[in-house]
């Protein structure tokens, strides 16, 4: 494809439909998507030494420690995928810590995508959420129910979606975001997130579209 690949952070609060619309932004732009929520889970899966140090973390709704974290990503960007395809950054970083550490490293995105939608909904949003293991396809039962009968019989749901935990995630989430915005208040987009996915992800598409206007099929204008 022409030109630099791109530097996309996507970041909001839990719920907020950050993975909903990297599934649509990756089909779309082909970056390669390093969310540090799939990352641990995965690891949760496997077993593996951080999966085991992460674990307890995530089922309370607190953040991992930053060195886990930050490790993990570091070594991501680091392969030779993302310096061909460019990279989109899900869920990190999440804390000031995360944000020092790309900096430090010279990491930048081309642009901070802010999802907002307002607390009621994020709770909703979190109760109702099912997981496809087998694809990673996220649904809801009642915004984006499965295709088939077959689907719906494995779903799983998360165990931080609980009322509770979503409650103390959202407290995270809003007591460290204000310090990360303001690293990135240059490339800063917010976007209303209180729309149904496509209508979201046509905002977003607009805004890629403008920093990179040679890699979509629709473009009208330069
Ligand atoms: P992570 O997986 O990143 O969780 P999160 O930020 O809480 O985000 P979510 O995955 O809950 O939501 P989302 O914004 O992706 O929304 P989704 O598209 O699924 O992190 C999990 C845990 O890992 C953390 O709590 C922490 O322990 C650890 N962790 C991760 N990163 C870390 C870091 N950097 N440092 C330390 N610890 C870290 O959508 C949600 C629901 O809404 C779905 O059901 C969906 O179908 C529905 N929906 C989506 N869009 C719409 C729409 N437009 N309209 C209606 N419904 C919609």
């Amino acid at each position: 494809s022409a030109g630099r690949p791109l530097k996309v952070m996507i970041s909001g609060a839990p719920a907020s439909g950050k993975g909903t619309q990297c599934e649509l932004i990756v089909k779309k732009y082909g970056l390669v998507h390093i969310s540090t929520g799939d990352l641990l889970r995965a690891e949760v899966s496997a077993v593996s030494e951080i999966g085991k140090k992460a674990r307890e973390y995530m089922e309370n709704g607190l953040l991992v420690p930053d060195e886990i974290v930050t490790e993990m990503v570091v070594s991501r960007l680091s392969r030779e995928d993302v310096k061909e395809k460019g990279w989109l950054l899900d869920g990190y970083p999440r804390s000031p810590a995360q944000a020092e550490s790309l900096e430090r490293l010279r990491v930048r995105p081309d642009i901070y995508i802010v999802l907002e939608v307002p607390d009621e909904i994020l709770i909703d949003r979190c109760v109702g959420r099912r997981m496809d293991p087998v694809t990673g396809k996220i649904y809801h039962v009642k915004n984006f129910p499965p295709e088939t009968e077959e689907i719906k019989a494995r779903l799983i749901t998360r165990a931080d979606d609980t009322q509770e935990k979503v409650k103390s995630r959202l407290e995270t989430y809003k007591r460290n975001t204000e310090s990360i915005v303001s690293t990135y208040l240059d490339v800063l987009n917010k976007i209303d997130g209180n729309y149904g996915r496509e209508i979201v992800f046509r905002e977003i598409d607009t805004l890629l579209q403008q920093i990179q206007p040679d890699s979509g099929e629709d473009s009208t204008q330069g």
